[in-house]
């Protein structure tokens, strides 16, 4: 793709010279634009760039590891990642309300941001993953917030740095993937489905504890790997799992169980400002139910969700 190769070796040029020698700090959140604007800069100036990854413990199954492990060891940017899942779920303990959930993670997120930035010192320059939806997006100023896209804008106002840099602000989607695709960053990363900031937490009903995270990660993973098994991940746009407050009666075996119920979210959408709900296969869904009521815990009952965008949005929460 000669149009991609050029355009990334005149952008390492541009942001070689705009750099010059100094330090450059990123936030990487493992999503497809902060990690590919990560790459770029980082093969621009290596080391002086440095990135944080604040891991809040709401990622998908090992993603926080999958995260670390291609930036540190394929690429050997300078990475620092912070475990914080603890502080975070005990802001958490007890809040079900969605938008305060929101609040408090946006919160939580920049404090410890601020934390560790704050030890690496002075930096000049703060990269950020804005592509050109976002410019227009922000450009327009939205009427109606219906749920707060906490990282969107929001920059930490402590940091003392020069200049923001946004290698990727001209492009669009699918142009950052194909960017992506030139800079070597694996297909898991680069064609990634979209994740909210606040993460899993937004797909728990009610309030988060480590063992419903830990159902709603196993599940999700379910999902995913039986999704991608029959190559629908890149055609279904956005799909995971919700674990909702309801719990039901079953029985297993000779048992009765009470234990809760899953949702399947799958849709399709260009644009995630409306969706569609994704009609996925009877037999691959029956393979989905089967497989997570038999090897996730604590679930007895698998619903799927059936409705568009409007009116319903794309998660519950
Ligand atoms: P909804 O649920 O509003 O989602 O139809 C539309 C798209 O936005 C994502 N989403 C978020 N992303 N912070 C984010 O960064 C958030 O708080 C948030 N809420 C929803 C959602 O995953 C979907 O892609």
């Amino acid at each position: 793709d000669w149009i991609m190769s050029s355009f990334v070796e005149q952008s390492i040029k541009a942001i070689k010279e705009k750099v010059g020698d100094k330090k450059v700090l990123c936030a990487l959140s493992g999503g497809v634009d902060s990690s590919v604007a990560a790459i770029m800069i980082h093969k621009a100036i290596g080391k002086q760039l440095t990135c944080i990854f604040v891991d809040h413990g709401l990622l998908r199954k090992y993603e926080g590891d999958q995260v670390e492990q291609v930036f540190k060891e394929q690429f050997d940017l300078n990475l620092i990642r912070v475990n914080a899942e603890d502080r975070f779920l005990e802001k958490l303990s007890g809040i079900s309300e969605p938008e305060t959930k929101r609040k408090i993670i946006g919160e939580e997120f920049i404090r410890v941001f601020e934390e560790e930035a704050k030890k690496i010192g002075k930096v000049d320059f703060l990269v950020q993953g804005t592509i050109y939806p976002d410019v227009i997006e922000s450009g327009v100023g939205n009427a109606a917030v219906i749920k707060s896209h906490h990282n969107v804008g929001g920059l930490p106002d402590y940091v003392d740095f020069k200049e923001i840099i946004e290698p990727l602000r001209n492009l669009f989607k699918d142009e950052v993937r194909r960017v992506g695709e030139e800079l070597g960053i694996p297909a898991e990363i680069v064609w990634r489905q979209p994740f909210p900031g606040p993460g899993l937490a937004i797909r728990i009903i009610g309030d988060i504890t480590k063992d419903k995270l830990e159902i709603l990660k196993d599940s999700d993973h379910i999902f995913r790997e039986e999704i991608a098994n029959v190559g629908l991940d890149r055609q279904i746009n956005q799909y995971f799992t919700v674990l909702t407050g309801m719990r039901s009666v079953g029985v297993m075996g000779d048992e009765r169980t009470y234990d809760y119920t899953l949702a399947l979210r799958a849709v399709t959408t260009t644009d995630f400002m409306t969706a569609d709900w994704a009609r996925i296969p009877y037999d691959i869904l029956e393979k989905i139910s089967n497989r997570i009521v038999n090897e996730v815990k604590h679930i007895n009952r698998i619903v799927y969700d059936i409705t568009s965008k409007p009116p319903a949005t794309i998660e519950w929460e």
